[in-house]
C-alpha cells in the first residue's frame, strides 16, 4: 500500500464544514507515512509536502531527489489563493553550444543525458526552504528528520529499486560515488537494506542552516561543482548561489462547469490541457475509452502537442499564450476535426530515438482543506549518474528536455521548437502537469510521471472524473492509458484493455497504433469530497510493482 487517506471527525465541533480530515498519496510507502505524520501531529499541507519530498529523495534515488527539480502547486484554503512554485532546474552560465556540437556541427551523443553537460541546476532544495518560510508551519529539522533517519539508518529496497538498479547498474558502477546504490558492486536483491550516510548528513545540514547556506553554497556546493565540471561540465558556484525558485500564476480554465488549475509554464503541461478541453468542449464527449471519443482526444492531443514547439520557458522567450489558447483559434481547430477520421497535420521531419526514465508525484489534502500537488525529477533513472563529491547528492539529466535542434528528439521523442532552445538561465521545457480538478463532487488532486506521457494521463483521469457523478478513485488510476504526441504519428497505447473491437475500431479511422511493451505512469490522486465526506487517496497500481515508465 501506498496510499494512506484518513478521516477524522471532530465530534465536539459537530458535523462542520471545518472537519478534520486528510489524504496523501505518494509513490512509496514511506514517503506517504512521513507525510501522514506530519498531519498527524498538527502540520499543514505544505509541511507533508516537505518530509514526502525528502524521503522520496532517499527512498526513490532513481526518481527525484535534492539534485533535481519539479513543480509544486498549492492551493491555500483560508482565501482560495493558488499558486505554483516553480523549482524546475536551469541551465548553468558558461553553457556553450560545443558542450553538445562538435566542430563539424554534430550533435555529441549523449551530452544531454551523461556526464557533467546533461546536469542543471537544482532546484528542489530551494523549493523546500521557500515551503517551509512561506507555507509550512513545522521547522526544517522537524519535516526532514524521516528523510534524515531513512539515509542515515537505513531502509529495506523493494523489487521496483531492485529493477531499476538492475537497469542502471553500468551507469551506478561508473563512479566510486554512485557505488552506494549497489550491493558489492552489483544491483542489491529485494530487502538489501540501502543507507546513505553522506546524504543523511547534507540533509542534516540543510535542516539545521537552510538550503541557500547549506546546499547553494559551501561544501555541498563546491562538491557539486567539482563533480559536474570533472565530468566535463561547466558549473560555476554563482550559478548555485544565484538559483531561485519563481512563484508563478498557475494555469487555470473552465471546462463544462468544472474548474481545472495545472502547471503553468515552463511546464507545457497545462497549456496542453486547457488546449484539449477547448478542442473537446465543442464536441458531444462520452467515455474517453470509447473510441469515438477516444478518436476526439486523440485528435485534441494531436494538436496540441504539435503547438508544444512554440513553447518554453517564458522569462527567456515571449511565448504567444494568449493566442495558443484563445477561443476562437480552438474553434477553428475543433472545426477542422473529422469526427470519424485521422488528421494528417503537415509532417514534422527527422529522426526518433526510444527512452524511459522516471519521476515522481504526490498529492495531498490537509484538514483545514489546503492542498499541494507535486511532480518533481532528475529526469532519466539515477539522472546523470553523476553525484555531488561528497554528499550524497544525486545530479539530474534535465538538459535533455531542452530542444537541441529541431530535427531531433529528446528521450520522450519529443521534438520541440526554437522557444525551448538551451540558454544560460533557462528552464528546460517540461511535461510535468500537477493539477487540481475542481467540480460539484469536490476536487480531484492529481499528477503522475511518465515525460509526456504525463499529459495524457493527467487527461485521461480528469476525463473520467468529470464524467461519472461518483467517483472510485482506485479505479481512475488504474484506466488504461493511451497517448498521442503529434509525433511519431501513432497512438500508444498500455499493452493490456484495449480490445481487437477497440484496436480495430481505431485503425479504421486511420489512427496507427503502437502497443508499448509495458504499462506505464505512476499517478497519485487524493479527492476531497463537498461537504463531509471523507477524503480518499489512491496510488497507481502501476507503481507497486515492476512496471514504471
Ligand atoms: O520535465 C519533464 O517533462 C521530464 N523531465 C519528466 C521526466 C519523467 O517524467 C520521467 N518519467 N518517468
Amino acid at each position: 500500500m501506498h496510499v494512506l487517506a484518513f478521516a477524522l471527525f471532530c465530534g465536539a465541533a459537530g458535523a462542520s464544514a471545518g472537519n478534520p480530515r486528510f489524504a496523501v498519496a505518494s509513490a512509496h510507502p514511506q514517503a506517504t507515512a512521513a507525510g501522514y505524520r506530519m498531519l498527524e501531529n498538527g502540520g499543514n499541507a505544505c509541511d507533508a509536502a516537505i518530509a514526502v519530498a525528502a524521503v522520496l529523495a532517499v527512498v526513490e534515488p532513481y526518481s527525484s531527489g535534492l539534485g533535481g527539480g519539479g513543480f509544486f502547486l498549492l492551493h491555500r484554503a483560508t482565501d482560495g489563493r493558488q499558486l505554483m512554485v516553480d523549482a524546475r532546474e536551469v541551465a548553468p552560465r558558461a553553457l556553450r553550444r560545443e558542450h553538445f556540437f562538435d566542430a563539424a556541427g554534430q550533435p555529441r551523443k549523449g551530452a544531454t543525458v551523461r556526464g557533467g553537460t546533461a546536469v542543471a541546476i537544482p532546484g528542489v532544495p530551494a523549493a523546500l526552504d521557500h515551503l517551509t518560510r512561506h507555507c509550512a508551519t513545522l521547522p526544517l529539522a522537524q519535516t526532514l528528520e524521516p528523510a534524515i533517519l531513512l539515509a542515515r539508518d537505513g531502509f529495506a529496497v523493494d523489487r521496483r529499486y531492485a529493477r531499476i538498479a538492475q537497469m542502471r547498474e553500468s551507469l551506478l558502477r561508473a563512479s566510486l560515488e554512485t557505488l552506494v546504490f549497489l550491493d558489492g558492486g552489483r544491483a542489491p536483491e529485494p530487502g538489501f537494506v540501502l543507507r546513505q550516510p553522506e546524504l543523511a548528513a547534507t540533509l542534516e545540514r540543510i535542516a539545521r542552516e537552510g538550503a541557500a547556506a547549506a546546499f547553494y553554497r559551501g561544501p555541498v556546493a563546491r562538491g557539486m561543482v567539482d563533480a559536474v565540471n570533472a565530468a566535463g561540465g561547466a558549473w560555476q558556484l554563482s550559478d548555485l548561489e544565484s538559483y531561485r525558485v519563481i512563484e508563478r500564476e498557475p494555469l487555470r480554465f473552465a471546462y463544462r462547469g468544472a474548474t481545472i488549475t495545472a502547471a503553468a509554464l515552463p511546464s507545457a503541461g497545462g497549456v496542453a490541457l486547457a488546449q484539449v478541453f477547448g478542442i473537446l468542449g465543442h464536441f458531444p464527449v462520452g467515455d474517453a475509452h470509447d473510441p469515438r471519443t477516444a478518436h476526439l482526444v486523440v485528435e485534441a492531443l494531436r494538436r496540441a502537442f504539435r503547438d508544444r514547439s512554440l513553447l518554453g520557458d517564458p522569462d527567456h522567450v515571449p511565448i504567444p499564450l494568449a493566442r495558443i489558447l484563445d477561443d476562437g483559434r480552438t474553434k477553428v481547430q475543433a472545426a477542422a476535426i473529422d469526427t470519424r477520421r485521422a488528421s494528417v497535420l503537415p509532417p514534422a521531419d527527422g529522426g526518433e530515438t526510444g527512452g524511459s526514465g522516471n519521476t515522481t508525484h504526490f498529492s495531498i489534502i490537509d484538514a483545514a482543506g489546503n492542498r499541494v500537488a507535486a511532480t518533481l525529477t532528475i529526469n532519466l533513472l539515477f539522472g546523470s549518474g553523476l553525484m555531488g563529491r561528497g554528499s550524497g547528492v544525486l545530479l539530474n539529466n534535465e538538459m535533455d528536455d531542452f530542444t537541441l535542434r529541431t530535427d531531433l528528439a529528446n528521450s520522450f521523442r519529443l521534438r520541440g521548437g526554437v522557444a525551448n532552445a538551451m540558454a544560460p538561465g533557462k528552464r528546460p521545457l517540461s511535461s510535468m502537469t500537477p493539477a487540481f480538478v475542481e467540480d460539484d463532487k469536490g476536487v480531484l488532486v492529481l499528477g503522475a510521471p511518465g515525460g509526456s506521457r504525463i499529459i495524457s494521463q493527467v487527461l485521461l483521469v480528469a476525463m473520467e472524473y468529470l464524467r461519472l457523478p461518483a467517483v472510485d478513485l482506485q479505479r481512475l488510476v488504474g484506466l488504461p492509458r493511451y497517448h498521442h504526441q503529434y509525433w511519431p504519428d501513432r497512438i500508444e497505447i498500455e499493452p493490456e484493455g484495449f480490445s481487437a473491437g477497440w484496436k480495430a475500431e481505431m485503425e479504421g479511422m486511420g489512427h496507427r497504433l503502437e502497443t508499448v511493451n509495458r504499462r506505464w505512469g505512476n499517478l497519485q490522486a487524493v479527492f476531497q469530497p463537498r461537504g463531509d465526506g471523507a477524503a480518499q487517496a489512491a496510488s497507481d497500481p502501476r507503481g507497486s510493482d515492476v512496471a514504471w515508465y
